[in-house]
């Protein structure tokens, strides 16, 4: 993925971070540093920096924005991992397996408190609003997301709309403030929203297909942690539709059990496989994909919308 034409800006937010995180309280640095530096793709600052350009905004602002949401992105992911019981993220060792729940849960308190600190002092109501609204409806979502454990009768609908709001509501706050930047028409401003919505979706349906065909060195993740927590992604979902009765209650059991064995997870694999559960959703993913590109024809041709394009199709293309 080539994102040259907004690299000065990239490495700007990542420098803005070391001031951000300034706390008289060490371990914020600290464990904000080792999460911030571990190679994260920085999607949502680029989409950022790019919507901005696009919609002919150019100033410091956006740099400052981009690094408010990879903020708010970095604070879920710390609540995340704890809720998940992940272990690696990154290629890394999860900051609650360094420092613990109670330390992990904290900082992402603190960093999600900075953000919206950081954005009352740029004083633009039009983005704390999209802002708000946007983590409100994270929140909703990943705790819809725990109330559907283990529950194999979730709706084809019930995933998308726990998608949407879990991962794509933030991606698309990251589009659409770059319209918002660049004062952008109504018209236009929802089109980008509608881009980050798109690509979103995408992304997180790619991202619950690595989950059953990454290998965890790839991946900087422990793959198979979406059906040890009991989370029945759409891979899964489309297999049921599908499979035989023994199968699905073979695949109940499994969910249900409390410790998913590296056979048992095989064999989840394999009914997924034997039912086209990863291509079914990868196809849906790249119809998002086109989705979302079509959202952006009613921009300028420059660059900065090719790289969005590209972006779009890097998500599906993706192997991390
Ligand atoms: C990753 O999903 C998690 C999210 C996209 C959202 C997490 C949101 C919260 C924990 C609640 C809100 C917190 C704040 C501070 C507002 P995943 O587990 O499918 O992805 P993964 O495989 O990368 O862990
Ligand atoms: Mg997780």
């Amino acid at each position: 993925m080539d994102l040259s034409i907004i690299e000065e800006d990239l490495k700007a937010v990542d420098a803005s971070f070391e001031e951000y995180l300034s706390s008289r309280v060490p371990l914020i640095a600290k464990i904000g540093k080792h999460i911030l530096t571990s190679g994260g793709k920085r999607i949502r600052p680029a989409i950022l920096l790019l919507s901005s350009r696009l919609n002919g905004y150019t100033g410091e602002r956006a740099i400052r924005m981009a690094s408010i949401i990879e903020f708010i992105h970095t604070a879920t992911l710390l609540h995340d991992d704890v809720v998940d019981n992940a272990d690696i993220r990154r290629g890394n060792p999860a900051a609650n397996t360094l420092w613990g729940s109670e330390a992990s849960v904290l900082v992402g308190d603190f960093l999600f408190s900075k953000s919206f600190f950081l954005m009352v002092e740029d004083g633009d109501l039009r983005v704390l609003r999209i802002l708000a609204e946007a983590t409100t409806e994270l929140a909703e979502g990943e705790i819809l997301e725990l109330v559907k454990t283990g529950d194999l009768r979730i709706t084809r609908k019930e995933y998308m709309d726990l998608i949407t709001s879990k991962t794509a509501v933030l991606i698309s706050a990251a589009s659409r403030i770059g319209a918002v930047l660049g004062n952008a028409t109504d018209e236009i401003e929802n089109a980008m929203k509608e881009y980050g919505l798109h690509i979103g979706i995408a992304f997180q349906l790619v991202d619950d297909c690595l989950d059953y065909t990454a290998t965890n060195e790839s991946l900087g993740k422990t793959i198979g942690t979406d059906l040890r927590e009991g989370k029945v992604t759409l891979p899964l979902i489309l297999s049921m539709e599908r499979a035989a009765p023994e199968e699905r209650n073979r695949v109940r059991d499994i969910v249900l059990s409390d410790e998913i064995v590296q056979g048992e997870f095989e064999e989840v694999q394999r009914i997924i496989e034997k039912y086209d559960g990863i291509d079914a959703t990868l196809d849906l993913a790249r119809r998002h994909v086109e989705q979302a590109k079509e959202h952006l024809g009613r921009l300028p041709v420059k660059a900065e919308r090719e790289t969005l394009e590209d972006l779009a199709d890097y998500i599906v293309q993706r192997d991390r």
